[in-house]
């Protein structure tokens, strides 16, 4: 079948790429030329396991195909995906939609004359509940005949193609029956691979997205609130939770303790969906959510307090490592990084700071100029009173304590993500600390 892709970010690039995998005839749209020509080169805007391998392939089979023009996409194909950015707004941290509008506005002019019946817009970005309902009003005064869907998607950065081949749940939010059978037609090797299409309305799809993201933001905010008690007590928090996820109901996933959640997702859509409820008049329902946030922003600060008094109670004139950039390990993304934004904190209280990161340096050095960059991790250690722990990279885990202790200044570290072998780095001279188990300190 064939089908465009418009927005080519993460999601768009992912899923453009993945389409075509499975031998549909896939044209990727977006208005920053530049990404474009990286792409149709087959070269990913950004660091994503297996994607430039996925990339070259189907655009050298020619499956794959790139544009910067609207026109071009509408005369493609009768089945859009859009999946352009909804990023937060200032302020209120509602969903700002200008990109999906202007998307569905930039279709719409052409879809009059492409030469297809019964177009399918189908949405993937993560939107506030209502949206498609929205667009479709939007969309009936330029193309009368044109259809909404909403198939939100739940990749997560650096296993993006796995997630998109083999997701969990397909969810299908669609206004009519023509709508669920092309949505079925497109999967059609995933559904029979055994991936359980749900299909529903599009204000259920929209919100499984939200409702999703939430859950999973409140289980890692329960457990980093466990880790201030486990602090308060002498309690430990690795033990809590294994023995708290071994009960199948519970369940041992997204219950890492340590620095908290960011990324482009979680923070902004549990903002999103709380600025959304209160428009719809039931703040109430998810008061809870502002908590989860306050929770998980204040892991950051406490990684800091738990670094200056490992320093001595103030920063001034210290040297700080710290290992990790990146949001999460495998990914070379920093937005709502909390590694930088403890880098950050710890700079502004007066501390010399240099970051290592094994892939996002660049991104890093971008989003905050003033800290400073080493390229690999001994040079970051050098001269250091404290070493900061804050991205799980597998090879911080191949560190060599004994070696490391020689090149710092006070062989002392906080491993605010729990990964260290805690018994080497002690065995090694280190003083090690770590939010949540106050007995290692
Ligand atoms: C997330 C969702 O998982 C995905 O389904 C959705 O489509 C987009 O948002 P992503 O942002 O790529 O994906 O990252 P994810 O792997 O979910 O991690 C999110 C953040 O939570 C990271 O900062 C990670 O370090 C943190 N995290 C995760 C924890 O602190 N503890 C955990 O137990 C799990």
């Amino acid at each position: 079948m064939r089908l465009t892709v418009i927005g080519t970010g993460y999601v768009g690039a992912v899923h453009a790429a993945c389409m075509a995998e499975i031998g549909h005839e896939v044209l990727g749209v977006d208005i920053d030329a530049e990404r474009i020509a990286a792409l149709a080169a087959g070269r990913p805007p950004f660091f994503e396991p297996g994607l430039g391998a996925m990339l070259k392939r189907t655009v050298g089979s020619g499956r794959l195909r790139f544009t910067t023009s609207m026109a071009e996409a509408a005369r493609f194909a009768a089945t859009h995906f859009v999946c352009v950015g909804t990023p937060q707004r200032p302020g209120s941290g509602a969903a700002d939609l200008r990109h999906v509008e202007s998307a569905v506005d930039g279709l719409a002019s052409h879809i009059p004359g492409s030469g297809h019946a019964s177009v399918l817009v189908a949405g993937k970005s993560t939107v506030p509940v209502g949206t498609a309902d929205r667009l479709a009003r939007r969309l009936r005064a330029t193309a009368p005949d044109a259809d909404v869907a909403w198939n939100p998607e739940f990749l997560r950065e650096g296993r993006a193609i796995q997630d998109t081949l083999r997701p969990e749940r397909i969810v299908a939010g669609v206004r009519t029956a023509h709508a669920e059978a092309r949505l079925r037609e497109l999967y059609a090797s995933l559904l029979a691979a055994g991936m359980p299409f749900i299909a529903t309305d599009t204000a259920t799809a929209e919100l499984v997205k939200l409702a999703s993201n939430s859950f999973l933001a409140t289980k890692i905010s329960f457990i980093n609130a466990m880790a201030e008690i486990c602090d308060a007590t002498g309690a430990d928090i690795l033990t809590l939770a294994e023995a708290v996820g071994a009960d199948s109901r519970i369940g041992p996933r997204f219950l890492a303790p340590g620095l908290g959640f960011g990324g482009s997702c979680l923070p902004k859509d549990i903002r999103a969906f709380a600025a959304r409820a209160e428009e719809l008049g039931r703040g109430e329902s998810v008061t809870f959510l502002r908590e989860v946030d306050a929770i998980n922003t204040r892991q950051r600060r406490r990684t800091v307090d738990l670094a200056e008094r490992l320093v001595g109670g103030s920063f001034t004139d210290r040297g700080v490592a710290v290992l990790g950039a990146a949001f999460k390990p495998r990914s070379d993304d920093v937005r709502d990084s909390p590694a930088l934004a403890v880098a950050e904190e710890v700079r502004r209280r007066g501390a010399q700071v240099r970051v290592h990161d094994p892939e996002a340096i660049d991104n890093a050095r971008a989003a905050y100029p003033a800290l400073q960059f080493a390229l690999d991790a001994a040079k970051a250690c050098e001269q250091a009173d404290v070493v900061l722990h804050l991205t799980e990279w597998p090879q911080y885990r191949e560190l060599d304590p004994a070696a490391l202790a020689t090149v710092v200044r006070t062989p002392a570290i906080v491993d605010a993500r729990h990964t260290l072998d805690t018994v080497a780095w002690r065995a090694a001279g280190w003083t090690l600390c770590a939010p949540g188990r106050p007995r290692l300190g």
